[in-house]
């Protein structure tokens, strides 16, 4: 049975199942007429043609296949590219690129820019509040501004001592300085241990914490650490934890206190602002969640898989193992002032970073028609000017800027002397981003990393925990495989043994 309904004066009658299956037909004409179109239409660069885009939906849920691009597809192509991506059935025009001239003219925290961030690119990291990382424009700025003055020289060193203290009640606590053999299982426990538990809940939030009893406070309970999903379950929880870590610190800044933790120097930092460029509380909130966030994941997840590396890399941990004997010597600890004198720890490190990016692909948008400027490729003069129109979106491919030959000489290679004698800071090293919008935390990242590989490298040798027959080839190969969840990382458990080295008898 139809319905009716009157148009011009005239009754008409419409059967559901006739108009659903017009509507359909009409669907599935636009997509031939568009595949023919996208065909047709002549293109700067070799297309990757997919039914669905990668990052909406259904095409985030699919696995990657010849006919649609899953949400991991650049790190199974691994591969330089400027590749438009025009979805055949759904989604926007997007173009992934390798090529960080390129990234530079989008990634660039200026106003005078055609692109922005999408506020639904870090829709994950809104539910606490407005931050730096999720902001764009004037209101990226105005985070900026807190965010710089906060990440100071007593952060740094707080970190470097935090981490050392970490280590030392680690192997105490756990008694390995009564063994000769310890083995670890799963390596990304050890490592996110290390960072949430410990290093980002004295240096984050100013808490005692002791390797045998984590977090002394409550609310530290409910933050981030397990899981995600855990995080939102707790929200309310956290909120009010929050609020009241907030008023506290303000009381703290204002009688001059001395804490050097990177909650009370945003807070700090914030007072001293004019009231033009203040955060407000949830502003601050959504900020401190953001740096537990940004920060131990990405920064444990690359640890773990520094520690993998040197599993399968004797010759490479001797030459670091060296470097560290020299710098530090047998028995002595760490100073901050040796952290530039330790960049082959460093380095394995960041070649490990360069390997497994854990911010896989960074994503803008065009705010109206503008022209890129995209260079040749290698060994060809000049550029080409590639027009862009409006709500294109351009997302940096951060594994393919990593595995691009521009860049790298055999990419597919752990090599970390690739970054020896280079400054830490240096802008040849990109997973952190580039330019004024790259990560604030990169310091961070890197001082948590050396102090805790000069240590643990010093006083041990990491070798793969094998199954039964494994060889270290077959242990090696395991590890070489990566999963987007958030972040990417080493997609399974990378079971390590630790072996005492005789010095430290
Ligand atoms: C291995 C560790 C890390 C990696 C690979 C990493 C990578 C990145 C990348 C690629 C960006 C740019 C994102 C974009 O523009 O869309 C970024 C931004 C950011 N990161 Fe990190 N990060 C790491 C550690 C940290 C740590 C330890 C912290 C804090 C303690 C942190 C805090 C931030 C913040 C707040 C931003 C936003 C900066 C802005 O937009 O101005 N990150 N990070």
């Amino acid at each position: 049975m139809g319905s009716t309904f009157s148009l011009l004066g005239r009754d008409f009658e419409v059967n559901p199942m006739s108009a659903l299956l017009t509507i359909l037909g009409l669907w599935a004409l636009r997509g031939i007429f568009k595949t023919v179109r996208l065909l047709m239409t002549p293109s700067f660069f070799p297309q990757f043609r997919t039914a669905f885009q990668p990052l909406g939906l259904p095409g985030s849920f699919l696995p990657t296949t010849s006919w649609t691009a899953g949400l991991d597809w650049n790190w199974h192509t691994r591969r330089a590219r400027q590749s438009p991506l025009p979805p055949i059935l759904v989604g926007p025009q997007a173009i992934w690129t390798s090529n960080i001239e390129v990234a530079r003219q989008v990634i660039t925290g200026s106003h005078k820019t055609s692109f922005y961030k999408p506020a639904w690119a870090s829709q994950a990291l809104l539910i606490w509040g407005m931050n730096l990382v999720a902001s764009d424009g004037q209101m990226w700025r105005k985070h900026r501004r807190v965010f710089g003055p906060a990440f100071n020289s007593e952060l740094y060193k707080l970190v470097w001592e935090e981490t050392t203290r970490t280590y030392k009640d680690m192997i105490q606590t756990d008694g390995w300085n009564t063994k000769d053999v310890v083995d670890v299982p799963v390596a990304q426990n050890l490592t996110v241990k290390v960072l949430a538990f410990m290093v980002i809940a004295s240096c984050g939030f100013g808490f005692e914490s002791s390797w045998a009893t984590p977090a002394s406070t409550d609310g530290l309970l409910y933050l981030p650490f397990a899981s995600f999903t855990e995080a939102r379950m707790a929200r309310d929880r956290l909120a009010a934890f929050m609020q009241a870590q907030i008023a506290e610190r303000k009381v703290d800044v204002a009688a001059g206190s001395t804490r050097a933790d990177a909650f009370t120097m945003l807070v700090k930092a914030n007072q001293d602002e004019s009231n033009k460029y203040q955060l407000d509380d949830e502003e601050l909130i959504g900020n401190i969640f953001v740096l537990m966030f940004a920060g131990h994941e990405t920064t444990a997840a690359t640890l773990a898989a520094t520690l993998g590396f040197m599993a399968i890399h004797d010759d490479i941990q001797e030459e670091v193992l060296a470097q560290i004997i020299s710098v530090v010597g047998l028995k002595g600890e760490p100073q901050l002032e040796d952290y530039p004198k330790l960049d082959k720890v460093l380095a394995i490190f960041y070649e490990a970073l360069r390997m497994f990016p854990p911010a896989s692909m960074l994503i803008r948008e065009a705010t109206e028609d503008t022209i890129l400027t995209v260079p040749n490729p290698p060994g060809e003069e000049g550029s080409q000017s590639v027009p862009i129109s409006k709500g294109t979106q351009i997302v940096l491919d951060m594994v393919g800027a990593q595995y691009n030959p521009r860049y790298f000489e055999n990419p597919a290679e752990y090599r970390p002397s690739r970054w020896y004698g280079l400054p830490a800071e240096s802008e040849l090293f990109t997973a952190f981003s580039v330019g004024a919008r790259a990560c604030i935390g990169r310091k961070f990242a890197a001082l948590e990393a050396t102090s805790f590989l000069t240590l643990l490298l010093r006083d041990w040798k990491i070798v793969p925990l094998l199954r039964d027959g494994e060889t270290k080839e077959a242990w090696g190969a395991r590890m070489k495989d990566a999963r987007m969840v958030m972040t990417l990382g080493v997609a399974t458990d990378i079971p390590v043994r630790f072996e005492r080295r005789t010095h430290t008898g």
